[in-house]
């Protein structure tokens, strides 16, 4: 008798949807910033400092969550993130 014994090793993974035209699926604990994933969709998104200053980046988020891997530093208005210093904690939809 041959027993098989099979490790199933799935990260997690959440959609990305951008423009509601993009769906990028990225691992939970992918190291990219939320911009990075944008630009290696082929968007080319608004920044400047890609480091929470400035506020060039700034982006709707219209659902979901986000964790910020750096505390920003630059006003965030409701409802908005700065995707330079975040990455999705959740299935997210934003307009850039
Ligand atoms: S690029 Fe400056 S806050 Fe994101």
């Amino acid at each position: 008798m041959i027993s098989e014994i099979s490790i199933s090793d799935h990260m997690a993974s959440f959609k990305i949807t951008i423009n509601q035209v993009i769906h990028v699926e990225v691992e939970a604990d992918a190291p990219a910033s939320l911009l990075e994933t944008i630009e290696q969709v082929g968007v080319e998104p608004r920044f400047h400092c890609r480091n929470g200053f400035c506020g060039a980046c700034r982006t709707k988020l219209i659902s979901g969550t986000v964790r910020y891997t750096t505390e920003p530093l630059a006003y965030i208005r409701q409802g908005d993130i700065l995707p330079c210093v975040c990455q999705a904690d959740s299935d997210i939809i934003i307009e850039h």
